[in-house]
């Protein structure tokens, strides 16, 4: 069976991808740092799939360890790069940490797969491209304007979409597939592996986890003075099982489709836009804890808006975000509650 190399494969969406991978039985090597992340990943992923995936502790930004991994494992067909630094804030207080990782990781990637002859690249890329997308383009489709980005961590992305661009030109071999995620959230059904912030989280989902287990004394909403419904933001929030699926789908998709483009972009959500409210609702509803919370001012940089058109990754990919919102939100809750210990 094909080998599939995941880089950032022990991170919060690279651990559910090689779940998925594995159990439609590609095999799987890992490149991982460890950064922001465990080795006892591993373990979770082990214990769902019932085998363990290849792994290498590396930063895929050293050429002579990455190329090392390649020669190890020659049967590797494609590439699914998810090792990036994300915090948006950090970026904007360390910039040339963002920049040296992000871009640096997907040159040396680049390099090293066109040694090895190995042509499939899949990118983890991010609706913050869009910005904030005009009335027009709501639900936003991957043909909407790409806005000047708010944070560097923002600005990675839109860059490497572009350096893939340039490379592809330059080198007619590579195919690559670029997916723009919307809000991934919840964690696997098993409660084996989720997500696990650093810290104080800055995302959502964590935030009302964590205040539903006691750990923070409430929730802040940021801002009901939005030109929206109720007044709070509204985000894709879409399931991180459906969102690895989709790069299985991706893979299959490079591997085997007679009539794919050289580089082709699919934006993944779920079609539906929740309010920051209407989430908290949800959750309530999914879990039967009352979370306490409170209305605050805006954050900065904060987008008012945004949902996904993902009709080209349902038609193209035969593949579709369809988990009901408070099973994902459930899900979430069973991992916060496996990680603290409550019963
Ligand atoms: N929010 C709160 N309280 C919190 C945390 C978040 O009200 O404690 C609100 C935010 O204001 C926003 C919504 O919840 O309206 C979602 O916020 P997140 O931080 O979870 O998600 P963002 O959409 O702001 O950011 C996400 C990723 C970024 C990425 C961005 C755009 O975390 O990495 O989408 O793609 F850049």
């Amino acid at each position: 069976m094909a080998r599939i190399l995941v880089t950032g494969g022990t991170g919060y969406i690279g651990s559910h991808t090689v779940v998925e991978l594995m159990e439609q039985g590609y095999d799987v090597t890992i490149v991982d740092n460890l950064s922001n992340s465990s080795v006892d990943v591993l373990d979770g992923i082990a214990a769902i799939v019932n085998r363990k995936p290849k792994f290498a502790n590396i930063d895929c930004s050293n050429f002579v360890d990455l190329d090392n991994v390649f020669r190890q494992f020659p049967d590797i067909v494609g590439v699914i790069h998810f090792a990036a630094s994300k915090a948006v804030n950090e970026s904007v207080e360390k910039p040339l940490l963002y920049y040296r990782n992000n871009l640096g990781s997907l040159c040396t990637l680049l390099e090293v797969m066109k040694l090895h002859n190995v042509s499939n690249l899949v990118f983890s890329s991010s609706c913050t491209v869009y910005g904030q997308p005009d009335e027009a383009h709501l639900p936003v489709d991957e043909t909407a304007p790409i806005q000047k980005a708010l944070s560097p961590y923002g600005n990675t992305k839109q860059i490497n979409e572009e350096i893939i661009n340039d490379e592809a030109h330059a080198d007619k071999n590579l195919k690559a597939t670029i997916l723009r995620y919307f809000n991934p959230i919840g964690a696997h059904p098993s409660a084996l592996i989720g997500e696990l912030p650093n810290g104080v989280p800055q995302n959502l989902l964590p935030y009302i986890t964590q205040t539903a287990a006691g750990i923070r004394p409430i929730l802040k909403v940021f801002g009901n003075d939005y030109n929206t419904p109720d007044g709070s933001c509204i985000r894709d929030y879409i399931y991180v099982v459906d969102l690895a699926k989709a790069h299985v789908k991706a893979i299959d998709h490079m591997l085997h489709a007679k009539d794919r483009g050289q580089v082709e972009v699919f934006n993944l959500g779920t079609g539906t836009g929740l309010s920051v409210l209407t989430l908290i609702k949800e959750f309530e509803a999914a879990t039967g804890i009352k979370l306490p919370y409170t209305i605050v001012g805006r954050r900065e940089g904060d987008i008012e808006q945004v949902w996904a058109e993902p009709r080209k990754a349902n038609e193209v990919l035969g593949w579709k975000a369809d988990t009901p919102i408070q099973d994902v939100l459930a899900s979430a809750w069973k991992w916060e509650k496996h990680i603290r210990n409550i019963k």
